[in-house]
Parts: C-alpha cells; sequence; structure tokens
C-alpha cells in the first residue's frame, strides 16, 4: 500500500493509515455534535466515508462561541473530473450549505504543470474546463472564492515565502519521499498548497479557523501545514477526511482520470456511463444464474455497489434493501447495474447542465483582491 499526494496504490488499509499519518477516527459521538448543528447528516457522514479527521472538535467549540471558520479545498487541474472529485466537492457544498460559511477553493496549475508531464499550455485549458465542474456543484457564488495558484501569485507568493522559509529539505524527503532528482519546483510546491488555510486570515487582518475537507491523500501536505501555522501565529488547520471511491475495475487504489480504464467522468454522456458499467464495472456476482440465486453475490466488492454507497443512493433503507437481496441471489448483476446506470446518469443531467450555464459564471468565482 501507498498513500501519499503523489501516489495511492495497492489494497488500501484505512485503519493502517489512521494510526500512520495520525489521524482520528471520527465517532458516533462526534457525528452526534455535528447533527446538532447540521440537523441531519450527510450519507457520507452516516456510512463513515468520511471517517476521520483532525481537530474537528476544536473547531467545532470555536464555531460554539461563536468564531465562525471557513473551508478550504482544492483541484489539481491536470484532467477531466471523475466522480471521485465529486464525491468531495458536493461534500464541500453541504458544508457550506449547512454551516453558512464561506470557501476558499485553490486551483494548482503550479503543481500539476510541475508534476505532470504536461505543457503550460494543455494545464491552463483543464483549469478552464475543472472550473466549469466546481462552479456546477452549485457553491454560493457570494461565499466562494477561487484561488489559482499562477493568476494569484502577486497575493500567494509573499504568504508561501513565509511557509517555505520554515521547511527544509528533508522535511520534503520524508514526507513526499522525493530524492534528489525531483524538479526544486516540486519541492518548493506544499508551501503553495499551505497558504490558502491562513490567507482569509491575512486578508481579514484576523484569525479564522479553518476546515479542510479532502481525501486522505492530502493528508502529508496538510501535516507540514499544522506544523508551521502556529510558528507564523495562525491557527492550524482542522481537517474531515474521506475514504477513495474505487476505480471501476476493482477495489484497489482510488478512481482516475488517467488509468488505462478511466473512471466515470463528469462529462460522459448517458450511452458511456451505460457502457462503461457494463463493461467494466467489477461484480461481486457469480459466474452463472444458477449459481447466483443459489449462493447470492458479494456487494462489498461489487463495484455497482460501491458507487451506490458512496454516491448514488441517499436513501440507507433502500442501500441495506439492495445489500441484502444482492447478497442473497434476489437480485441479479444485471439489474444491479442497470439501477445504478440510471442512478448515475440521472446526477450527471443535472451537473452538466450547471456545467453548461457555467462558463459565464467563472469571473464572479474569482477571488478579488484589492
Ligand atoms: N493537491 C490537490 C490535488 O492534486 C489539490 C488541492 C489543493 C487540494 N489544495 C487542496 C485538495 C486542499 C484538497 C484540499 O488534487
Amino acid at each position: 500500500m501507498r498513500v501519499d499526494p503523489y501516489k495511492v496504490e495497492g489494497s488500501i488499509d484505512y485503519e493502517r493509515l489512521i494510526k500512520e499519518f495520525g489521524i482520528k477516527k471520527i465517532d458516533n459521538k462526534l457525528l452526534e455534535r455535528i447533527k446538532k448543528h447540521t440537523k441531519e447528516l450527510h450519507p457520507m457522514l452516516r456510512r463513515k466515508i468520511f471517517f476521520a479527521e483532525r481537530d474537528l472538535n476544536w473547531l467545532l467549540d470555536e464555531y460554539e462561541k461563536g468564531n465562525k471558520f471557513f473551508l478550504y479545498t482544492g483541484c489539481g487541474p491536470s484532467g477531466p473530473v471523475h466522480l471521485g472529485h465529486l464525491q468531495v466537492w458536493y461534500f464541500t457544498k453541504w458544508l457550506q450549505d449547512k454551516f453558512n460559511v464561506e470557501l476558499y477553493f485553490q486551483f494548482t496549475d503550479d503543481e500539476k504543470f510541475l508534476y505532470k508531464d504536461k505543457s503550460y499550455e494543455e494545464i491552463q485549458e483543464w483549469l478552464n474546463e475543472n472550473m466549469l465542474d466546481v462552479i456546477a456543484i452549485g457553491f454560493d457564488p457570494k461565499k466562494t472564492h477561487f484561488i489559482i495558484d499562477t493568476l494569484h501569485s502577486g497575493i500567494l507568493y509573499p504568504e508561501a515565502i513565509k511557509v517555505a522559509k520554515k521547511i527544509n529539505f528533508s522535511t520534503i524527503k520524508a514526507t513526499f519521499g522525493f530524492t534528489d532528482s525531483n524538479n526544486i519546483g516540486s519541492i518548493f510546491y506544499t508551501s503553495m498548497q499551505t497558504v490558502p488555510a491562513f490567507l482569509p486570515s491575512v486578508l481579514k487582518k484576523k484569525n479564522i479557523p479553518c476546515l479542510i475537507p479532502h481525501a486522505v491523500d492530502q493528508d502529508p501536505h496538510f501535516r507540514i501545514t499544522r506544523d508551521i501555522l502556529p510558528k507564523l501565529g495562525y491557527y492550524k488547520p482542522a481537517s474531515i477526511q474521506c475514504s477513495f471511491l474505487p476505480p471501476l475495475t476493482g477495489s484497489q487504489g482510488k478512481m482516475s482520470s488517467t488509468e488505462a480504464v478511466q473512471g466515470i467522468l463528469s462529462t460522459d454522456s448517458p450511452n458511456q456511463v451505460k457502457n462503461k458499467i457494463n463493461k467494466y464495472a467489477f461484480s461481486g456476482g457469480k459466474d452463472t444464474l444458477e449459481e447466483h440465486r443459489k449462493k447470492g453475490g458479494n456487494p462489498d466488492i461489487d463495484i455497482s455497489f460501491q458507487f451506490l454507497k458512496y454516491l448514488f443512493e441517499e436513501n440507507d433503507k433502500k442501500l441495506e434493501e439492495i445489500y441484502n437481496n444482492y447478497k442473497s441471489g434476489k437480485l441479479l448483476s444485471g439489474e444491479l447495474k442497470n439501477y445504478t446506470i440510471e442512478k448515475i446518469n440521472k446526477f450527471l443531467e443535472g451537473h452538466q447542465k450547471r456545467r453548461e450555464n457555467a462558463k459565464k459564471q467563472i469571473k464572479d468565482f474569482l477571488l478579488k483582491v484589492n
């Protein structure tokens, strides 16, 4: 198993990650505390898909004292958006709505230029495409601010160097597994990802708590962030971390748009979704109808079921019914796939409509600085 911002592979042992990263499992007591404020719990909380956190109790202490936090998350624009991205962003929207807070959303075009074998121009094209997806999530434009690393370099850079001065090369090597052959831009980069965690405090000239929703592979960056910010006079950011939407083909690693079998993309047509699920979605069903009816399928390894659990079946009772029926053999693989295809397509229809309208809105979302 390897899990860090630059590689996720192998069969992921979340219990081991909790220990190694030093993050905390989200327990029922904390869920109850969240629910006090949100009235209901998002399915990804109820199902422990967002499973770990740092300092969330502290964040809620502050919130209850009237010290509101802001949200910070981001996107590395190097390819098309897939369901794994949408997972974190739709959850972030839920947090924004429930707590009525500002969101700072970082687009790390510098990071992807430095790490990927792609030209600057290509990355800019993905940046534009990806912004449309983020707008399509439905974030409130009055409370959401896009930070583009190269475009906003004028305000980011003075803060990034303050961070960079406190990090030495050996920390970077140990955290990300870098060697002497990594380019020097990539060594500096984590300073850029740290800045949005305190930029609102700089802009508003007061200390504001920060909550970062993210997939667990980003935690190494924010361990560094948490180490540095108190030295600069800011709060450590809190975080809430999710497990990975599995790839179509099985349970190892995470969904990606660059693997041989691409994940399901935000722009896929109904037919593309249908073909991808039918052709590639790993099935926990048995080889023959008779065997399936007799012995039942395995929903825990079935990708269609996992997609329903992660994103597309909000109704817990319905999900449980599907689980039991699949396990008993009453529900067939083909039927489960058809149901999942329908659910995904319905979801994407709305997303794609909003995405069409997003082009005119980019300007409203860009962080304004005076
Ligand atoms: N590094 C992230 C990526 O490659 C992008 C990112 C920047 C991010 N800031 C973030 C992700 C904050 C989550 C939270 O996709």
